[in-house]
């Protein structure tokens, strides 16, 4: 038996074959743009993710038994706003959750109706990626495609609806729409009505792992898949990845270093950050987590690498960087390329190196750009522990921990052991063990996760490695404050 597992990602679908041991048959990766019209705007066309799933899944199956498939589960790029008109036509590019022209939307939520009733409402306050604040943007800014929203959904659920002609959600993806009472599972009577919006243009919800329908049948035939392949809800691309590490159940850690950068705290209860600062999100394992989510990681690393330097060896440009350097650096780098979230809030914070000297190098600028991803990854860390979270471990995945050197870093500078997973694939891998539990291979995602993942290596911080990198943290973390009232001046 067969199961496809998708991310549904900024940059790029990855599609996975999974087999019913757990084993990845084949991945696919169909790479679609992203486009940014204004500076901190972020666009993209829904109708890209479902032609990469159109080409991808046939692609997919070249060479396997197409009739072995059973079920598909999707990660999804999370709180990005999808909107269709009556006759299911995209009103307009999806904004992404790393767009950040609602500022005074956010402004809007967070100081006039309140922190605390957004709080009481969603679990959360408003920050600018979310969905709400960007549905009070549309409302104000395009009125009129605004009148004619039918359907919103977030992007995984687009897929799930061309697949399955079902408008549905999951709980995990919700919760970062601001739509979501969180606490209770379902939608929230007042953010509906502060964002000028009905029930009825949501989506049902369902738990991550819930069939929410099979193929339509012009579906079935394009993809080449039996029409009833169960497609279950999904999750967004964070709790998938979560369940893709075994991060399940109370007291797990996932750091995911993707595009975005997020620390992902499993519990079997629920629980609100006081603060705010981190989000309080329901988990794709029927259980919550809490979340910080910084908006550029890996992609700092590429922005330095592919438009600054003009890399075309990462891993050379890594080796660079010496054993001794670690922890040493005296070049600072801020990594807040399109703003920050978590936990500083900031759609003015920006970019910035410090230290530089007449005797910096090329390696000292990528290990400050290394680092300070890390550093940043920190501060999230920190807020969970001021809350009494205990983290004496944590899973890492995504594209940035394919690098030994990054690992080491983010290991020392919190100071726990990272461990990566034998199947580490990022969100399509959870994607599949959602659609295995779809299917009753499973009973849960936890017995799911038990039985098919396991720790495959493990980075120990080094005591003398984590001390240098304590004193820099101290440093590091008086940047942002010092430079915080200069950004909107440099706008
Ligand atoms: C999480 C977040 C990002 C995106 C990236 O809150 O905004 O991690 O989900 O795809």
């Amino acid at each position: 038996m067969l199961y496809i597992g998708i991310d549904l990602g900024t940059s790029a679908c990855k599609l996975l074959l999974v087999d019913e041991a757990g084993q990845v048959q084949n991945t696919v990766t169909k790479e679609y743009p992203l486009s940014f019209p204004r500076p901190g705007w972020s666009e993209q066309d829904p109708a890209h993710w479902w032609n990469a799933a159109l080409e991808g899944i046939p692609a997919l199956l070249e060479g396997f038994e197409a009739g072995q498939v059973q079920g598909i589960g999707c990660g999804g790029q999370m709180h990005g706003l999808v909107a269709l008109d009556e006759r299911d036509n995209v009103l307009r590019p999806a904004i992404l959750w790393n767009d950040g022209r609602t500022a005074k939307e956010v402004d809007y939520l967070n100081e006039t109706v309140g922190r605390d009733k957004l709080s009481s409402y969603t679990a959360n306050i408003a920050f600018a990626g979310f969905t709400a604040p960007k549905l009070l943007w549309m409302r104000e800014n395009e009125p009129a495609l605004f009148a004619k929203i039918e359907k919103i959904m977030l992007p995984k659920d687009y897929l799930v609806y061309r697949l399955t002609g079902v408008h549905a959600t999951d709980y995990s993806d919700a919760s970062g729409m601001l739509l979501l009472d969180v606490a209770h599972k379902c939608w929230s009577k007042e953010m509906c009505d502060i964002c000028g919006v009905t029930e009825n243009q949501l989506a049902k919800l369902y738990e991550s792992w819930e069939p929410v329908g099979t193929l339509l049948p012009d579906v079935s035939k394009a993809l080449g898949l039996p029409e009833s392949v169960v497609v279950c809800a999904g999750a967004g691309d964070n709790a998938a990845a979560a369940v893709g590490t075994g991060t399940v159940g109370q007291g797990g850690c996932n750091i995911s270093l993707g595009t975005s950068g997020t620390i992902f705290i499993s519990s079997g209860k629920f629980g609100v950050d006081p603060t705010n600062a981190l989000h309080a999100f329901a988990h794709a394992d029927g259980g919550y987590h809490l979340m910080g989510c910084m908006l550029s990681a890996a992609s700092c690393n590429k922005w330095w690498q592919d438009e600054v330097i003009g890399a075309t060896d990462y891993k050379g440009e890594e080796a660079a960087i010496l054993p001794e350097k670690l922890g040493n650096n005296r070049v600072y780098f801020l990594p807040y390329l399109m703003g920050e979230r978590s936990p500083i809030n900031d759609t003015n914070a920006r970019g910035a190196f410090l230290g530089m000297t007449m005797d910096t190098t090329r390696a000292d600028m990528l290990q400050a750009v290394l680092e300070g991803v890390a550093f940043a990854i920190r501060d999230s860390f920190e807020v969970a522990r001021s809350l009494g979270v205990r983290i004496p471990r944590s899973n890492i995945c995504g594209g940035g921990s394919k690098s030994v050197l990054w690992k080491k870093m983010v290991a020392n500078v919190l100071g726990i052991p990272l461990d990566t997973v034998a199947t580490e694939q990022g969100p399509g891998y959870g994607g599949a063990v959602l659609a295995m539990v779809a299917t009753g291979l499973f009973p849960t995602v936890q017995a799911a996760c038990a039985a098919l993942v396991s720790v495959a290596g493990t980075v120990e911080p080094d005591p003398e490695l984590t001390a240098r990198y304590e004193a820099r943290y101290r440093q590091f973390q008086k940047i942002y404050p010092a430079c915080k009232s200069l950004f909107p001046q440099i706008q």
